[in-house]
C-alpha cells in the first residue's frame, strides 16, 4: 500500500482540479466547468419529461421534441451569463446567436440533446459541445480549442479535451465530476463497427467497406445515438463509426459544426482519426451552420481502410 493512501481515503480528482493541473487557461476551465454543470440540469429535465407515469400519455410525442429546445434554452441562458462566450451556435437555432458583449474569448457550438428519438426507449443520449476561439466559418483545426460531450446513461459521464489529451469524468452521487480515466489513447485497431444509414441507400464502395469489416469479424454496435456510439469506440479503445454519403443525400446526415467537429477533435486527441472519406473532418471548411458531411471516425486502421475503399 502506498504511503498516505489506505482503504478509507481515495485520492479523488475532480474536474476543476484536473483542468487546473493540466494547465488549461482559467477562462476555458471555467467555461468547460459551467457546461459540465449544465449537463446536470439537462439530465434533470430528461428525467422530468420522461418519467413513465401512467396517465401522462403524451410525454413521448410533443414533449419529447420540446426537450431539445428546453436543453438548448438551459445551455444558452447559462452561457449568456458566463462572461466567456460571445456567440452561441446551436443545432436548435437557425442562426448563430450573439450572447455576449462582443469581446468575450469564445464561441460555443452545441447539439444540446443528441439522440432525442431515443429518450422514450431509455437508451443513452448526450450533449455535444465545441469551443472555438475564432470564427466557426473556417476549418476546425484553425478555430477549435476544446470539445466535450456528456453521456446520459446508467451513469452520467463527461469526456473533454482542451488539446491536452482526452479525459473521462463520472458524475458521482454527491454531484461532483470525478476523474475516471486520464489520457485515453485508442489502439491502432478496434473490434466494433457502427454503420449509420440504410444499406439500400449506401454507395457500392461503402457497401464493400462494411462487408469487409463484417468478414473481418467486427462486432455490430449501433445504438442510433451519436454520443453513446462514439463513446463506446473511445472507451473500448478503438473501432469505427460511419454515417456515409447516401445515394439521395451525398452529404450524409450528421452536422459538421454541432456533431462532427467536436467528436473529431476528441478522437484525434485520443490518437484516432476522422475523415469524410477524402479529407480530415477538422480540415473541412465550414460555410454554413447546418452543413453536413459523411463521416468515418474511430481508430486509425479502420479510418485509413475506409479511405482506401472509397477511393476505389
Ligand atoms: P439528434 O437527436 O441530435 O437529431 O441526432 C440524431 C443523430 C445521431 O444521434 C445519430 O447518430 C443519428 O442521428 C442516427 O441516425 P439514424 O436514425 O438514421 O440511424
Ligand atoms: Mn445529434
Ligand atoms: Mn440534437
Amino acid at each position: 500500500m502506498s504511503e498516505g493512501i489506505n482503504d478509507h481515503t481515495r485520492y479523488i480528482v475532480d474536474l476543476r482540479r484536473h483542468m487546473w493541473m493540466d494547465g488549461i487557461e482559467v477562462e476555458l476551465r471555467r467555461l468547460i466547468w459551467q457546461i459540465a454543470v449544465v449537463g446536470k440540469y439537462i439530465s434533470a429535465k430528461i428525467h422530468e419529461s420522461n418519467r413513465k407515469l401512467a396517465g401522462f400519455k403524451n410525454v413521448y410525442g410533443e414533449d419529447q421534441l420540446a426537450l431539445d429546445r428546453i436543453s438548448d434554452d438551459i445551455l444558452k441562458n447559462m452561457l449568456k451569463n458566463s462572461g466567456f462566450v460571445r456567440e452561441y451556435a446551436s443545432e436548435e437555432l437557425k442562426e448563430i446567436a450573439p450572447i455576449g458583449q462582443g469581446q468575450e474569448k469564445y464561441i460555443v457550438t452545441a447539439d444540446p440533446l443528441d439522440g432525442s428519438s431515443l429518450v422514450d426507449t431509455n437508451l443513452a443520449i448526450g450533449t455535444i459541445i465545441g469551443i472555438h476561439k475564432n470564427s466557426v466559418f473556417d476549418c476546425g483545426r484553425n478555430s477549435m480549442v476544446a470539445a466535450l460531450y456528456i453521456t446520459y446513461g446508467p451513469l452520467i459521464t463527461m469526456i473533454y479535451s482542451a488539446g491536452k489529451g482526452v479525459h473521462e469524468f463520472v458524475l458521482d452521487r454527491e454531484g461532483e465530476y470525478v476523474l475516471s480515466e486520464e489520457n485515453i489513447r485508442l489502439n491502432e485497431k478496434g473490434a466494433i463497427f457502427s454503420p449509420g444509414g440504410l444499406r439500400r441507400d449506401w454507395t457500392d464502395s461503402h457497401k464493400r467497406y462494411i462487408d469487409r469489416l463484417e468478414s473481418d469479424g467486427y462486432k455490430l454496435r449501433y445504438s442510433g445515438g451519436f454520443v453513446p456510439d462514439i463513446n463506446q469506440v473511445i472507451i473500448k479503445r478503438g473501432g469505427i463509426f460511419s454515417y456515409p454519403a447516401l445515394k439521395k443525400s451525398p452529404q450524409g446526415k450528421l452536422r459538421l459544426l454541432f456533431e462532427l467537429q467536436p467528436m473529431a477533435f476528441i478522437m484525434e486527441q485520443a490518437g484516432g482519426r476522422a475523415t469524410n472519406g477524402k479529407e480530415d473532418i477538422l480540415s473541412l471548411n465550414v460555410t454554413s451552420v447546418d452543413q453536413r458531411s459523411p463521416i468515418y471516425i474511430g481508430s486509425s486502421a479502420e479510418v485509413t481502410m475506409a479511405e482506401k475503399f472509397l477511393s476505389q
